[in-house]
C-alpha cells in the first residue's frame, strides 16, 4: 500500500487544498507534520466551503483518521475554535477521527505577541510573517523550553514548563517594551483548555506505524511551500519549520523508507506572500493579471499576493531537494489568453549564467531570470478534464514545464472544482 506525501514546491499557495481533498477520499490516515494555523486550506465539497488552518483536510471526510504530529506547532485555543467551527457545518470530531501527538510543541499567547512586535519594531528585520506565534514556538521548541501537550497532564510539569518559558520570555519582553507574562493567568488559561487537548492526545509515531503495517494508506499533508523551507528556502524570508517533504517522517514518527510518493505541487505561474526575493516578480500589467484571473489574496491574511511568471529553476531545485515522483500542476486556466508567456530558464549574476538559485540572500536578491517565451492560447482551459480537451500549445507549455524541472505531471488541475482534474499518474496506485 502506498503512502503519498504532499508538498508545495514553490512559496505556499499553490492550491495544495484541491488535491489533498482529491487524494484524502483514498487514503485512510491523513497526516499535517509541519507548520501550524499559518496555513489556510480552502475545500469545496458538495458546495459547502470549508476553511481550515490547523486541522488535516481529511476531517471534513467521514471515515477518515486525522493526525496532529509532533512537527507541527500548535495553538490550543485555535484548534478547539476550529474544531467547533467545522463541528457546526456538520462534521464529526472524536478522539477516533481526530490525534493529536503527545510531543506537539504549544503555540501560547506570548509566541504571537512576540511574532508581531518583532515585525513590527523595524522594517529592516520583517520577514512579512502571518503573526502567529509559529517563528517564536519553533524557537522555544529547539530551545528545549517549550510547553508539549503532554505537559497538560500533569500540573506539577506544567508549573515547571511554564517558569522555564517564563524566565527567558520576560527578559525578552523586557528588551521590547512588552509587559511581564501573568504567570497566574496563562496557567489558568492553559488548564482550563487542557482536557478539550488531551482527549485527542496519542502517542501518533505508534499509531501510524501500526495504520502502516496493517496496509492502511498514510497521506501526509505538507503546509507552505518548499521555498518557504528554513533550511532550502530562501533564507530569512522563510517559515520556522522544514516544508519539504523529508519532515513527514520526522514530524509524525515514521520511517523515510515508509514514503512511497512524493507529489508537488505546482501553480503554472508563481506567487508569493510576505517579503523576500522573487526572481520573476511582475509589477506590470501581465502581473495584476495573474493576481485577478488567479484571485490572488491571501487565506490567513487577507494579504494580496505578488505574482510573476513560472520560475523553472526554483521548481526544479523544489523538486530535487524533497525527491518529487511527480507534480499536480494547477491554475494552468490562469494563464488563459496570454499572448505569449514566459518561463524563468536560469538567472545572470554579475555575468555568469546560473542553473539554481544561489544560497546567500544578496546573490539572490540580484539575480535577474533567463526567460524563454513559449506561444499562449486564447481557448479556455477551464474545466478540461483529458488531454482533448486542452489547446495545443497549453500542452506545449505543460510538456516544457516537465522537461525543465525534470519531474512528469502526476495531475492536471484546471478549475478549483474536485472533478475538473486530468489524472496521469495515481500517487496511491501499488
Ligand atoms: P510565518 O510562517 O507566519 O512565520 O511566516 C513566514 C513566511 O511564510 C511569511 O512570508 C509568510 O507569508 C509565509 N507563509 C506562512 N504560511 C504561509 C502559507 O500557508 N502560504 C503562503 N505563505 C505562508
Amino acid at each position: 500500500m502506498a503512502n503519498v506525501v504532499v508538498v508545495g514546491a514553490q512559496w505556499g499557495d499553490e492550491g495544495k487544498g484541491k488535491i489533498v481533498d482529491w487524494l484524502s477520499e483514498r487514503a485512510d490516515v491523513v497526516a499535517r507534520f509541519q507548520g501550524g494555523h499559518n496555513a489556510g486550506h480552502t475545500l469545496v465539497i458538495d458546495g459547502t466551503i470549508y476553511k481550515l488552518n490547523a486541522l488535516p483536510s481529511g476531517v471534513v471526510r467521514g471515515g477518515k483518521l486525522s493526525v496532529i504530529g509532533n512537527g507541527v506547532v500548535l495553538d490550543p485555543w485555535h484548534l478547539v475554535k476550529e474544531i467547533e467551527t467545522i463541528r457546526g457545518q456538520g462534521v464529526e470530531v472524536t478522539p477516533e477521527t481526530l490525534m493529536v501527538a503527545e510531543n506537539t510543541p504549544l503555540i501560547l499567547p506570548f509566541h504571537g505577541e512576540l511574532d508581531r512586535a518583532r515585525e513590527g519594531q523595524n522594517a529592516m528585520a520583517k520577514i512579512g510573517t502571518t503573526g502567529r506565534g509559529i517563528g517564536p514556538c519553533y524557537e522555544d521548541k529547539v530551545g528545549r523550553r517549550v510547553i508539549r501537550v503532554a505537559d497538560l497532564a500533569d500540573d506539577a510539569t506544567l508549573e515547571l514548563r511554564v517558569d522555564r518559558a517564563l524566565v527567558h520570555h520576560n527578559a525578552l519582553r523586557a528588551g521590547l517594551g512588552l509587559p511581564e507574562i501573568d504567570r497566574d493567568a496563562l496557567l489558568s488559561s492553559l488548564r482550563e483548555i487542557a482536557p478539550e487537548i488531551l482527549k485527542y492526545a496519542a502517542p501518533v509515531w505508534k499509531v501510524l506505524n501500526e495504520k502502516r503495517r496493517a496496509g492502511n494508506r498514510i497521506l501526509f499533508e505538507g503546509a507552505q511551500g518548499a521555498l518557504l523551507d528554513i533550511d532550502f528556502g530562501t533564507y530569512p524570508f522563510v517559515t520556522s519549520s522544514n516544508t519539504i517533504a523529508g519532515q513527514a517522517a520526522t514530524g509524525t514518527g515514521i520511517g523515510p523508507g515508509s514514503i512511497d510518493f512524493v507529489l508537488g505541487i505546482v501553480k503554472a505561474y508563481t506567487t508569493r506572500v510576505g517579503e523576500g526575493p522573487f526572481p520573476t516578480e511582475l509589477d506590470d500589467a501581465d502581473g495584476e493579471r495573474l493576481g485577478t484571473r488567479g484571485r490572488e489574496f491571501g487565506t490567513v491574511t487577507g494579504r494580496k499576493r505578488r505574482c510573476g511568471w513560472f520560475d523553472a529553476v526554483l521548481v526544479r531545485q523544489t523538486c530535487a531537494t524533497s525527491g518529487m515522483n511527480g507534480i499536480a500542476l494547477t491554475k494552468l486556466d490562469v494563464l488563459d489568453g496570454f499572448e505569449t508567456l514566459k518561463v524563468c530558464v536560469g538567472y545572470e549574476l554579475d555575468g555568469e549564467r546560473l542553473d539554481h538559485l544561489p544560497t546567500a540572500a544578496d546573490q539572490q536578491a540580484r539575480c535577474t531570470p533567463v526567460y524563454e517565451e513559449l506561444p499562449g492560447w486564447q481557448e479556455s482551459t477551464e474545466g478540461a478534464r483529458s488531454w482533448a480537451d486542452l489547446p495545443a500549445n497549453a500542452i506545449k507549455y505543460v510538456r516544457r514545464v516537465e522537461e525543465l524541472i525534470d519531474c512528469p505531471v502526476a495531475l492536471l488541475s484546471t478549475s478549483p472544482e474536485r472533478d475538473d482534474t486530468i489524472l496521469v499518474t495515481d500517487p496511491f496506485a501499488d
